[in-house]
């Protein structure tokens, strides 16, 4: 959703914080400001659209200040505006506030304080903070550093909802205060110097240092020093991690855009995330998890909770769990999952897939599922992401930063991990090994195949070209190449706004084939020898009324009148999505750029959806 960003130090804010938010518009791109600390107090500057539109406005040159804070907003209470983009200030002008996240309460907020005095000038959730702020500030009697962060610690009880908030105070000019809950925050530790950001890569180019704030922990930057706070306002000290983070894996490089440097990038994300946990006659090796065989026995179910492209990942894993652990896998979608009162015992093991490990929705299901005693594994790409903490194990998908909103190398790398512990489990259930290790070589096979693919670059980037001007297409398959049907689908809706849907090859005539009418397209995966016939009756039956298709098999069709093959390599159906998802992310990629799009940031989406 919105990106924070923070900085204190010798050099002056208004460049560095402009930087972090262009590396964090993917996150929201609506509206975009930044306040700074002036020897007369602090200023402000705002402007709706893009931080480029922010960067032309004539009062940033004013901007001298070596302390600030910024904002790029996605919108959910009021339209994109000057009034509604942060930095919001209090009537006084003396404390200024960025948010991300959802202040549920805030109209009961903003009648307390309108009944005190107060008045709001935009429409959003967020200006009631640095008004209750100013309000419990001026109840105290002191005016020392301590009241400032009761005063916080007030407003934050009086908030439902999620929030990550940095504030700053004419009374502080050398500190800036943070606090978050159930909304991601990170602080980058420098030499005579602190940042802060919504996630690590907007910050990675000036440090590699971070700590990491829990819900409800209060953090106090100064240039050389940062300070944590507790619930009770208690000193704590907190460890430093450093991240290994390469930057060049958040910068394009020599591509024109983020998602086709993940999608060419995934033969590496995927050797990374395979790493030592795969090796040829061995078993594979996950140090990161306790799980007994006694545990793994005792587990009657398995939930699969995620959101989007992650669920799309979840999808094929429960084909893989099933089959190889024999253990029912449900998946479920981490919004619905937390509302429909799910059967949770102690016999349960939940995974939770978050590229981001930011999604609420997903964290509020975590949380659902250890309040009702399950075991629950995280599998995240975000070292020290929400997610990860709130779980009892954390498995790392080892993709690198993951820039372009349509989620790629994420949704390969997760998949392959996800077979990995498939794998690791019936290992330790002592389930049959020759398939096993039968998987484990062609999961070693996967980058090598995928860079195969990527020699069908052309003929997949002139087919987009073809149906660039279509307005629905649909994507089918049968078994596990139904769960690439979706993620097809959904990169293709996503990024070129096309309407698509996805159906299960055998549903089609079940109603959509109504839909079918002559010059639609149709695209179709086919990966399992077993199924492979089954859909080619289902294509021929929207050939014979008039659809196009595009087709991606490691399969010999024989004879049949497809408009494009796109040949892939052969492997086990159970891992096959990893290989047939790289054309239709190519597919997408090239239609969207056909169409003139902005690919890394399509309207109206956000890369992490940290809001409900
Ligand atoms: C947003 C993004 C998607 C992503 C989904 C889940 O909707 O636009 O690309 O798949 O969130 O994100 P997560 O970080 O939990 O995997």
């Amino acid at each position: 959703m919105c990106g924070i960003i923070g900085y204190v130090g010798d050099r002056k804010a208004k460049p560095i914080l402009i930087n972090g938010l262009l590396r964090l518009e993917y996150r929201g791109y609506d509206s975009a400001g930044i306040a700074t600390m002036e020897n007369s107090g602090i200023k402000c500057v705002k402007n709706k659209g893009r931080v480029a539109e922010l960067e032309n406005c004539e009062e940033i040159n004013i901007l001298e200040g070596t302390i600030g804070i910024g904002h790029t907003r996605w919108a959910t209470h009021g339209k994109p505006s000057i009034e509604n983009s942060h930095p919001h200030l209090d009537n006084k002008r003396t404390t200024a506030v960025v948010h991300n996240g959802i202040i549920e309460n805030y109209v009961e907020l903003r009648n307390f304080l309108t009944n005190n005095g107060y008045e709001f000038f935009s429409q959003t959730d967020t200006e009631v903070i640095p008004n209750l702020i100013n309000y419990f500030y001026n109840k105290n009697e002191g005016k020392s550093k301590i009241d400032f962060l009761r005063a916080i610690k007030s407003t934050v009880e009086k908030l439902k909802g999620s929030f990550a908030i940095e504030i700053l105070n004419n009374d502080f000019k050398d500190e800036m205060f943070v606090v978050r809950k159930d909304s991601p925050m990170v602080i980058g530790k420098g030499v005579n110097e602190n940042y802060i950001s919504s996630d690590i890569p907007a910050i990675l180019s000036f440090t590699k240092d971070f700590y990491f704030l829990n819900d409800l922990e209060f953090a106090v930057l100064s240039k050389d020093n940062v300070e944590f706070y507790d619930i009770n306002l208690e000193r704590f000290d907190k460890q430093v991690k450093n991240i290994d983070w390469d930057m060049s894996s958040s910068e394009k490089g020599d591509y024109d855009d983020f998602m086709l440097k993940e999608i060419f990038e995934q033969p590496k994300s995927i050797r990374e995330t395979i790493g030592a946990r795969v090796s040829k006659n061995n078993m594979i090796q996950i140090d990161e998890l306790e799980i007994t065989k006694e545990y793994l026995q005792s587990v009657d179910r398995i939930y699969i909770v995620a959101c989007g492209t992650a669920m799309n990942a979840g999808m094929t894993a429960k084909k893989i769990l099933e089959h190889f652990c024999k253990i029912q896998t449900e998946i479920d979608i981490a919004s619905e999952f937390r509302y429909r009162d799910p059967l949770i015992t102690e016999k349960t093991l939940c995974i939770y897939i978050s590229q981001s490990g930011e999604t609420a929705d997903t964290i509020a299901a975590l949380k659902l599922a250890k309040e009702k005693g399950a075991k629950t594994i995280a599998i995240s790409n975000v070292i020290g992401s929400s997610l990860v903490r709130e779980a009892d194990f954390a498995l790392y998908t080892h993709a690198g930063p993951e820039i372009a909103v349509a989620s790629t190398k994420a949704y390969t790398s997760q998949i392959v991990l996800l077979a990995i512990l498939a794998l690791y489990f019936a290992e330790i259930l002592g389930c049959e090994s020759e398939e096993i290790e039968k998987l484990k070589e062609e999961i070693l096979s996967l980058p090598s195949k995928i860079e195969e693919i990527f020699d069908n670059t052309e003929q997949i980037r002139k087919f987009a070209k073809i149906i660039s001007n279509e307005k629905d297409v649909f994507f089918i398959g049968r078994g596990i190449d139904y769960t690439v049907a979706l993620e097809g689908s959904l990169k293709l809706k996503e990024i070129s706004y096309i309407h698509s849907e996805a159906y299960s090859a055998g549903e089609l005539k079940h109603g959509p084939i109504a839909l079918i009418e002559n010059g639609i397209t149709i695209v179709g995966i086919m990966t399992d020898s077993n199924l492979v016939q089954k859909t080619i009756s289902n294509l021929q039956e929207v050939v014979t009324r008039g659809a196009k298709t595009f087709i991606v098999t490691n399969q010999n069709l024989g004879n049949f009148n497809f408009d494009e093959v796109v040949k892939i390599p052969e492997i086990s159906s159970y891992i096959s999505p990893i290989l047939s998802v790289v054309p239709l992310q190519l597919l997408a990629y090239y239609i969207s750029k056909e169409k003139g799009l902005d690919v890394d940031k399509p309207r109206n989406l956000a890369k992490s959806v940290t809001v409900e």
